[in-house]
């Protein structure tokens, strides 16, 4: 889908659908331009509809009609109360707009921006980001037989281009704005890389296709690239890694990804996904025949990290930026880890397997303890972790685990610009005594209770001194509904909140 930036003249706009975001007041009014519009050249065809819905503008309505020769139909989408006016709604709202246009198969679309009290700037990136991921199809593994079945309806999204008319002319500022464009669909290329890497089965999407699209980001962006085998893995001492990946037929991965800034970098920052292809639970295997099926998805942090990968190395921030997978699957085999097996992780540490099922925590062990050798000033992992996450906070928000109030700040900001929403926890210490080993340093999962704060507590471990945050994102990263801009399958959860945190950081001396 195209974007164009329009100063705000709808009447000089011709096309299939003009979406029309309005504030709910009492009584509704729709703003002068366009009643009279809509008195003049609509014949009233959009006050009847207002008339014959009821529509008010409230938040997430929404009501069509068709209106002229000119304009050809008109979608009305509230946006609720005008004081209370965030980005996300915004988004969500350009998504019910877009979705409504794309059922009247409209091809050319506009987007009237009402004026309000939003960084213009900010609402651009808003809308240019939903629009996109909206439209987002992802029919790779559909043949063509069944597409043609489905008459197109799945193929692909009929709007083609989408012009958003602005509350004020852009005036000297339309490079900027464009500049704006360009950046917002770099964002929704990432998270839409994101998506399909999740939404891919474990049959395609293996350690080794992790690696390779860590190349092809590296060859195509201009991103350094090592991608560490097992020997040298085995070199490093990451036996944490190497014991999850041991039943599997194929080689673990270890991607480390760089990104290095024409110009000296102000910080170094790193940030590290979960990169399991699958998830069998080894042999603790999961026995629930839906939970196992879904174990594809247990890649979803490392998918946000590349995906943020793509948009930062696009974006180029100041900042020296180090994306770092430890890749594998959890398989069971002759060669499998036993329960009760000890292993060494990369800081020396000794821990005991309880349960071959919590797995993530230990790729993680040893990817932390490289990432904090590259001295950067603060590291964030993303994991699809524990059940127990998605049971706290369900599917719509991540659980944040940070013992640096600097960095909780700092995320939550970077989430509500965002609308990647997450809650912060607890890292109560004292429930890591459910960690305690007779044998070794510490087991690998402790009491069914608070079982993403132990998982969380346990990552700690492996944590010298560098300021790091974790985020559970076992509840966001795959949706089985079409909701917001979020369509069915992997939502690419994480990256938009990773390259606002990221750019964020330029303003923040590299010793905090
Ligand atoms: N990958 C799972 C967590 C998960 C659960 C992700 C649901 C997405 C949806 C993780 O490796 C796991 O199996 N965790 C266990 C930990 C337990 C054995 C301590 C869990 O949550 O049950
Ligand atoms: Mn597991
Ligand atoms: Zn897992």
């Amino acid at each position: 889908m195209q974007f164009l930036l329009s100063d705000p003249v709808l009447e000089s706009w011709q096309g299939d659908c003009a979406i029309l975001l309005c504030f709910n007041t009492e009584p509704f009014s729709l703003p002068e331009s366009i009643a009279e519009l809509d008195k003049t050249i609509w014949g009233g065809a959009l006050t009847e509809l207002i008339q014959e819905q009821g529509f008010q503008g409230k938040a997430q309505t929404v009501a069509a009609t068709r209106v002229g020769a000119q304009v050809r139909k008109v979608v009305l989408v509230g946006l609720g109360n005008p004081a209370q006016l965030t980005l996300d709604l915004l988004r969500r709202a350009t998504a019910i707009g877009l979705r409504q246009a794309n059922g009247l198969k409209a091809k050319q679309v506009a987007l009237v921006l009402p004026s309000n009290d939003l960084q213009l700037i900010h609402s651009i990136q808003a809308v240019v980001e939903a629009g996109s991921l909206v439209a987002h199809r992802d029919t790779r593994f559909k043949s063509q037989a069944k597409l043609a079945e489905s008459n197109g309806s799945s193929t692909g999204f009929a709007v083609e281009s989408l012009t958003l008319i602005l509350p004020e002319p852009l005036g000297d500022q339309r490079a900027t704005y464009e500049g704006t464009v360009t950046q917002a669909q770099e964002i929704a290329a990432g998270t839409i890389l994101a998506r399909e890497l999740v939404s891919a089965p474990a049959n395609v999407v293996t350690p080794l296709t992790l690696a390779d699209t860590a190349r092809e980001l590296a060859e195509h962006h201009g991103l350094a690239v090592e991608i560490l085998g097992q020997e040298d893995c085995e070199a490093l001492g990451m036996g944490a890694f190497l014991g999850v990946a041991q039943a599997s037929d194929l080689p673990p991965q270890f991607i480390h990804l760089t990104y290095t800034p024409a110009e000296g970098a102000l910080g170094k920052l790193a940030l590290i996904g979960k990169g399991l292809t699958f998830d069998s639970g080894g042999l603790n295997i999961k026995t629930d025949s839906r939970s196992i099926a879904m174990m594809k998805t247990d890649m979803g942090g490392s998918a946000a990290v590349l995906g943020a990968a793509r948009a930062i190395a696009a974006l180029k921030p100041q900042l020296e930026i180090h994306f770092i997978v430890a890749a594998t699957e959890n398989m069971i085999s002759g060669r499998a880890i036993h329960p009760g097996d000890i292993l060494t992780a990369s800081n020396q540490k000794t821990i005991e397997i309880n349960n071959t099922d919590a797995e993530g925590r230990l790729t993680l062990a040893d990817a932390l303890v490289f990432a904090e050798k590259l001295e950067v000033d603060a590291m964030i992992d993303l994991a699809t972790l524990t059940g127990a996450c998605v049971v706290a906070l369900g599917e719509e928000i991540a659980g944040l685990f940070t013992p640096d109030e600097q960095l909780a700040e700092q995320l939550q900001q970077a989430s509500q610009q965002s609308g990647e929403k997450i809650w912060r926890m607890p890292m109560e210490e004292s429930y890591f005594e459910s960690l305690n080993s007779v044998v070794a340093d510490m087991k690998n999962s402790g009491a069914r209770a608070g079982g993403s704060i132990s998982a969380a507590l346990f990552l700690k471990q492996f944590v010298e001194k560098t300021p790091w945050a974790h985020l559970d994102i076992a509840g966001t990263v795959w949706s089985d509904k079409e909701s917001g801009y979020a369509n069915k399958g992997g939502t690419g959860y994480g990256v938009r909140l990773l390259v606002e945190w990221v750019m964020a950081r330029q303003g923040i001396p590299a010793s905090v």
